[in-house]
Parts: structure tokens; C-alpha cells; sequence
């Protein structure tokens, strides 16, 4: 095992920079103060690859990518390359580190922070101290799988005359690595898990349910599993989300949940997120670390977005790329103080009040309540 712990940072674009300026000082902290052995380097993605490289991610970068004990992405994509071709949009960019590194199982957990509970959508008793975690599959399913395309269709019938066509494939192997994920994390966590796919309408569906199962019937018997359709999945999200642990779900299916569960919380600009693959020769898993938010472009360089998404999302590549669980910890609490204080970026401010605070004040407060060891 090698004694430090190399990072690389793909800022990306929009809002990307400005949050990971954040993360930066975070780093910086635990490096002067904490002896943190993390070597940082820093790169291109999405718009900001395609202005200079002519691509979203560049061959060097992704050389990079799989070089290194994780990367921590900021976000990518923005108005001004929404006429690119679709090869490549910024989003490209993303997705072919998420596949050509293989982060099959995307973590993508929804906490209340108590001092947030009245900001959600919903009442707080239905979503304080909740505290479930998706798992999302990530490189397979309709995202990527074959035949797709947009394509002429001579059909006389078909005003138009064309096809848009994309495939939802899942093999029974890709089904069980991400179901042996889910179970391992629940047992660490409550020790339940719920499925959800549509096995009502889909092929897809029904092999997925029952390599779920089996993975649990055959290797997993201790966690508790139960299976829904994902339309009434999203709607007990917003029902009850606290009868959950955690949910276990595809490419797409996990993409939209992700999202209603994120607002749950009351905010995307909070919720941090890893995608892992397969371990590598020191025993860690591959690892990219996101915040789930999107680049927002219509808040970008103005000072307004809310950095802890993505200083949550370096606390998990903490624990789960670094094994450093005390440090995760103190910066996760370190992240409830500041609020629980009362500071507020825009995202954050409701009607119950607080100090509104800059992008940049809420990283020089953070990294103040990691210097004060709370
Ligand atoms: C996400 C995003 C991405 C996705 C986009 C940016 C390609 O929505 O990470 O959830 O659809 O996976
Ligand atoms: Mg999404």
C-alpha cells in the first residue's frame, strides 16, 4: 500500500469551479493540519476539456483518471454548448469516465441535516433525520446499451419520418455486482434493502428482480429485501421516505429517484455522491466523487452556489478511496455546525431566516469549524 493518497480534481464547468474552489481550502486544511498525505492534481472536463481540446474529456485526462486513487468532479455542461454535437457534449465527458473506469455502483445518499428540516418541500416531520441511500447502477442500461440512434423511418404512417431509438439492456452479471453492493452498504447501515424496477412492463424488469433475489437468497439472507415498481417507488419517496434503507435501482430508474430524493432534503446543493467499481491492486475501489447537482448555469461566477455537495462528496472520497473515517466524520460535522449556526447560501435561504453567506464564506466557515475541532 503506497503512503499517500493521490487525487485528481476536474473542476468542469458552470458552478464547478466556484464550489471546488472550496474544496480546495478544504484539502489545503487537511493537508497543513492534519498531515493528510493527498497529492492533488487538476484537469479538464465537459466544456471547459471541449474549449481547449476540442473533445469533453480528453485521452490524457482519462489516462489520468484510472491512474489515480479517485477523482472529484465538480459539474459540466452549460447553454453554450447545448448546440455541440451530441459526441461530444459535456456530458460525454462524464459519462465515459463513469464507464470506461466501470463505477458500476453510484452511492447517492439523502440525509436531513436537522438544521434543514423545515426548508424541505415536505412537512418535517415526514423527513427529519431521515437518512437513506441509493444505489444507483451506472454503466449499463438505457444510458448505453445497443441499438440506439435517431434514424429514418420510412414508415408511411410515421409523420416525420424518423426513429429515436435507445435499449434498455441489463446483463444477469450486471444486475448481481450492483445488487452485492447494495447489501454489503445495508449491512453497515439498517440491513434492508428495496429493488425497484418496472418487472410489470419490462424484461429488463423481471431479470432484474430476480437476479436481486437471487444474489439475496444465495449470499445475502440476513438483509432484509423487499421489491417495488419504481412509479410507486417515486411516490413513497414523497409519501414516506423514511421506510427506506436503502433502495437498489438502475441507470435511469436511479437518475430520476436520485433527484426526488435529493430534494427531500431540501436542497440538490447538499448531496454529495460516489461512484465505485471494482477494487484495484491496493484493496480500494476505483472511484469518482460528485456533487449531484448540475452545473447551474444561471447562477454561475456570481458567488451564490452552495459548495458543501461538493465538500460532502470529498468527505466520502475520505472514507470510502482513503480509509480516513475520522476525517470524513470531522468534516461532515464540521458541515452540520456551519449550518446548524444559521449560515445560508441563496439555495438555502427560506422563510425561517439565517445569515446568508458567499460561496466562498461558507468554505472559509467550514474549514473555520474544522480549525475550532467540532
Ligand atoms: C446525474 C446527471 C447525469 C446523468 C447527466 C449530467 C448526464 O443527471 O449524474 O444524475 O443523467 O447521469
Ligand atoms: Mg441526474
Amino acid at each position: 500500500m503506497s503512503d499517500s493518497y493521490s487525487l485528481l480534481i476536474l473542476p468542469g464547468d458552470g458552478i464547478g469551479p466556484e464550489v471546488m474552489a472550496e474544496v480546495v481550502k478544504v484539502v489545503d486544511w487537511f493537508k497543513a493540519n492534519r498531515g493528510l498525505p493527498l497529492e492533488v492534481q487538476h484537469d479538464l472536463v465537459g466544456g471547459s476539456a471541449y474549449d481547449v481540446h476540442g473533445v469533453p474529456l480528453s485521452d490524457a485526462t482519462m489516462e489520468l483518471a484510472q491512474s489515480v486513487d479517485a477523482v472529484l468532479l465538480g459539474a459540466v455542461g452549460g447553454p453554450k454548448y447545448d448546440v455541440l454535437d451530441f459526441s461530444v457534449k459535456p456530458e460525454r465527458g462524464l459519462l465515459r469516465l463513469r464507464k470506461e473506469m466501470d463505477l458500476f455502483a453510484n452511492l447517492r445518499p439523502a440525509q436531513c441535516f436537522d438544521a434543514l428540516a423545515d426548508f424541505s418541500s415536505l412537512k418535517r416531520d415526514v423527513v427529519a433525520g431521515l437518512d437513506i441511500l441509493i444505489v444507483r447502477e451506472l454503466t449499463s442500461g438505457v444510458y448505453f446499451g445497443e441499438p440506439r440512434g435517431i434514424h429514418a423511418d420510412d414508415n408511411s404512417d410515421n409523420e416525420g419520418g424518423r426513429v429515436g431509438i435507445n435499449t434498455q439492456r441489463y446483463t444477469s452479471g450486471e444486475i448481481r455486482r450492483v445488487a452485492r453492493s447494495a447489501f454489503e452498504l445495508a449491512r453497515k447501515r439498517g440491513n434492508r434493502v428495496c429493488s425497484m424496477e418496472k418487472a410489470n412492463v419490462m424484461e429488463a424488469g423481471i431479470l432484474w428482480r430476480e437476479e436481486v433475489q437471487w444474489v439475496h437468497d444465495n449470499e445475502y439472507p440476513d438483509v432484509e429485501l423487499s421489491h417495488m415498481y419504481a412509479d410507486n417507488g417515486a411516490m413513497q419517496l414523497v409519501r414516506n421516505p423514511k421506510q427506506f434503507d436503502v433502495i437498489v435501482t438502475d441507470n435511469l430508474f436511479g437518475d430520476i429517484l436520485s433527484d426526488a430524493a435529493a430534494m427531500l432534503t431540501g436542497s440538490l446543493g447538499m448531496l454529495p455522491s460516489a461512484s465505485l467499481g471494482a477494487p484495484m491492486a491496493n484493496g480500494r475501489p476505483k472511484a469518482m466523487y460528485e456533487p449531484v447537482h448540475g452545473s447551474a448555469p444561471d447562477i454561475a461566477g456570481q458567488g451564490k452556489a452552495n459548495p458543501i455537495a461538493c465538500i460532502l462528496s470529498f468527505a466520502m472520497a475520505l472514507r470510502y478511496s482513503f480509509a480516513e473515517v475520522e476525517a470524513a466524520t470531522a468534516l461532515e460535522r464540521a458541515v452540520e455546525k456551519v449550518l446548524a449556526d444559521g449560515a445560508r447560501t441563496a439555495d438555502l435561504m427560506g422563510a425561517e431566516g439565517g445569515t446568508p453567506v458567499s460561496t466562498s464564506q461558507m468554505g472559509d466557515l467550514i474549514v473555520a469549524a474544522l480549525s475550532e475541532g467540532v
